[in-house]
């Protein structure tokens, strides 16, 4: 697989996405039409030639990802092109769907030296790859760490979301709602037989307060609170959630104890800084019921490590969703407050 060796940025569309382009070109494969192997032999896979991919953390190091125990493994594998922005629903390159080409191998070695980033393992054959990604489709327990950040070529810095909030283009709302489609779809699924009734669902973060409005229409007796840092957001969001208020996440006004889901999709990359996401994680934790459910996922990858969430009380139900119209996982973690 190629690797990067730029020591300048690269322009995202005219320089990024290009070297993207021809990194599927050079995985991708159609998974129904393969056989997948019966099972994989370790020591016949030790002996092939191990395989080298570099970076740098102002390209596209979050699309690097780990998935741990399989079958006392470590695998990687890294984010290729997604088929949204094929379809040209979405303007980032990638999105939060990992299908079976963006598997890689057994973890050798992986290691960040200032801003490089080179990791090393014994490559998967496409039949491999669909073996594997067979048993993770088929397991939620199964953890999707994300390790590396983008950091900004100048500044070093993460990205995060300007002081107030997102702006609100109403004729492009909807490009808000692609990227997330199949984790809606997974959410229906996932509450479709709870019952709801008079329960607080609280989204710190709803944008356009779309994603609480569609749960409502399949909880139709929930009670669901809409915040958000943006105003120009919370002023349409107002109307598609039962409580709506422009707060910064870090101050939510809740009252301790209070609710009893609470949906997380900005504690990640791009929108918010690690160092950001568990300074307000550790407030909104306070916010939670016991016994209550949170749940988060996102478009980009999470910051919370699972292991800091079961260390912070919270004992963890599932980690990754499945799409089966895009034969596709992808990080979904929902955590039970003990
Ligand atoms: C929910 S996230 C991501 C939405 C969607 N999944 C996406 O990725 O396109 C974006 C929202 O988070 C809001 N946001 C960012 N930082 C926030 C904070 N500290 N407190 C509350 N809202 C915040 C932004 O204003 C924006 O409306």
């Amino acid at each position: 697989m190629k690797s990067f060796c730029n020591k300048k940025p690269y322009d995202y569309y005219e320089e990024l996405e290009k070297l993207e382009i021809d990194i599927y070109n050079q995985l991708y494969f159609d998974s129904s039409s393969i056989n997948s192997v019966e099972k994989i032999n370790y020591n016949t896979l030790k002996e092939k030639t191990i395989n080298v991919f570099e970076d740098y953390d102002y390209n596209q190091p979050q699309n690097i990802f780990i998935i741990k125990n399989f079958e006392g493994k470590i695998i990687v594998g890294r984010k290729i092109r997604s088929v949204l922005r094929i379809e040209n629903k979405i303007n980032a390159i990638n999105c939060s769907m990992i299908t079976a080409p963006m598997i890689l191998g057994v973890l050798v070695k992986r290691a960040k030296t200032n801003r490089k980033i080179r990791i090393e393992y014994y490559p998967f054959s496409d039949s491999e790859k669909k073996y594997v990604f067979d048993k993770i489709k088929n397991d939620r327990t199964f953890d999707i760490y994300y390790p590396y950040k983008y950091r900004d070529f100048y500044t070093e810095k993460e990205e995060n979301s300007p002081e107030t909030g997102w702006s609100f283009n109403p004729d492009k709302k909807e490009y808000l709602g692609y990227g997330e489609v199949h984790l809606r779809n997974f959410t229906t699924t996932y509450f479709k037989n709870k019952s709801l009734d008079n329960k607080i669902v609280y989204d710190p973060a709803c944008s356009t307060g779309e994603f609480l409005n569609e749960f409502k229409s399949y909880h139709k007796n929930c009670y669901t609170i809409g915040h958000d840092l943006s105003k120009e957001m919370i002023d349409y969001a107002k109307d598609y959630v039962d409580e709506a208020l422009c707060c910064n996440a870090i101050d939510s006004p809740l009252k301790d104890n209070s609710v009893d889901i609470m949906f997380l999709r900005f504690l990640n990359s791009e929108v918010v800084t690690t160092r950001l996401a568990y300074r307000i994680m550790k407030k909104l934790l306070s916010k939670m019921k016991k016994g209550s459910l949170i749940v988060c996922f996102g478009h980009t990858p999470v910051l919370i490590t699972k292991e800091w969430f079961e260390k912070n009380g919270l004992k963890s139900i599932i980690c990754n969703g499945y799409d089966e119209e895009r034969n596709a996982i992808f990080q979904y973690y929902v955590f039970e407050v003990q």
